[in-house]
């Protein structure tokens, strides 16, 4: 396709509905929907220390991140054997697949799991099975990021990476997450040099409350192939062009940004401003279970919130997510391919 289609505006939330879209940017554990937390809770006998679904509904109102982290993580109790780990990610790849997302690149925190007796084979086997029967069941392509948690030392880490060795064939890469200020790239670097060495792909969160100084560390140090959030880069012009001009993808989250206080409302979020100075910039959902909306929903939400944002935006991000992917050549350019024809088909029956 070498020109655009024309689109008409009442048909745009339809197309960013309908758009195939690559997920780039999902925590797992921030998938766990209340209710999932109640039948877990039950079928492993863990207590809870809420009465029913709509008081921990109640308690997800969050000043910052680490108001988020701390629910975030207490959540995640309930998960003990590998079939809940199946159940979680078969769950969200169900969902996903309804909101045409064709890729997802899933983080977990194996860390969160590990510190409460529960193995890494338990974690890895159960996500790993269940991105191999969502796409045989929904078509939909997945696969596994490693995250740690950067509160943690860097030896805890190392640690990690040691358990997941045997389970590397089921990994693409690692992250690095959790409470981001007082935490900096830099106290990572020996780790996330070796996990190089394996082979594994490189992102890191930076940039989602701290400063674009984070964001060059994830870059100089760390050599992130890909900054997670990333919104704070604005505050620094030579930051922009750099991310620009090697075309490191942002994988930013709307949602989670307005709920965690990083913009006030939507309408002030800063998307149009990433897209305009030509940055491969993506949107996704980060923690769909704690901040109202799945992929589709931030999108809907931000178009409608920010009315620069047209049919040529919905365009370049969903060819971001593709290019940003870690997936093959050849499958991201038969997401490309299907993109355009879900323009057209959106142009054509105006
Ligand atoms: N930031 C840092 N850590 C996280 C997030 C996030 O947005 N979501 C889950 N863990
Ligand atoms: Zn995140």
């Amino acid at each position: 396709m070498h020109t655009l289609p024309t689109i008409a505006p009442e048909r745009l939330p339809d197309l960013l509905a309908a758009s195939p879209k690559a997920e780039l940017h999902i925590h797992i554990e921030g998938s766990l929907e209340p209710e999932m937390i109640f039948a877990l809770a039950r079928r492993n006998g863990v207590a809870l220390p809420y009465d029913d679904v709509e008081a921990l509904r109640r308690a997800y109102a969050f000043t910052d991140l680490q108001s988020f982290l701390d629910i975030y993580y207490a959540g995640a109790s309930v998960l003990l054997h590998e079939q809940d780990f199946y159940d979680l990610a078969l769950a969200y790849l169900a969902r996903g697949a309804t909101d045409n997302v064709v890729r997802a690149e899933i983080f977990f925190d194996p860390q969160t799991h590990t510190a409460r007796g529960v193995s890494m084979e338990t974690v890895v086997r159960g996500l790993h099975r269940a991105c191999v029967d969502a796409r045989a069941r929904f078509g939909i392509s997945a696969a596994l990021i490693m995250s740690f948690l950067r509160h943690l030392s860097e030896e805890d880490a190392f640690a990690t990476l040691e358990q997941a060795m045997p389970l590397l064939d089921h990994i693409i890469g690692v992250g690095l997450d959790s409470s981001e200020l007082g935490h900096p790239p830099e106290k990572f670097a020996r780790v996330f040099a070796r996990c190089r060495q394996l082979g594994l792909h490189v992102v890191a969160h930076a940039g989602e409350e701290g400063p674009p100084a984070y964001i060059w560390g994830a870059l100089d140090v760390l050599h992130a192939e890909r900054i997670d959030h990333g919104v704070q880069a604005v505050h620094d012009a030579a930051l922009v062009r750099r991310l620009a001009a090697e075309r490191i993808p942002l994988t930013v989250c709307p949602l989670s940004n307005q709920k965690l206080c990083v913009f006030p409302e939507l309408a002030q979020h800063n998307l149009p401003q990433l897209l305009a100075a030509g940055l491969v910039a993506t949107v996704n959902s980060d923690d769909p279970a704690y901040f109202g909306g799945y992929i589709n929903d931030n999108f809907r939400q931000t178009f409608a919130a920010l009315p620069a944002l047209t049919a040529q935006h919905a365009w370049q991000l969903a060819r971001n997510s593709f290019e940003a992917s870690f997936a093959a050549e050849a499958e991201r350019q038969a997401w490309q391919q299907r993109l355009e024809a879900c323009f057209e088909q959106h142009a054509q029956r105006g």
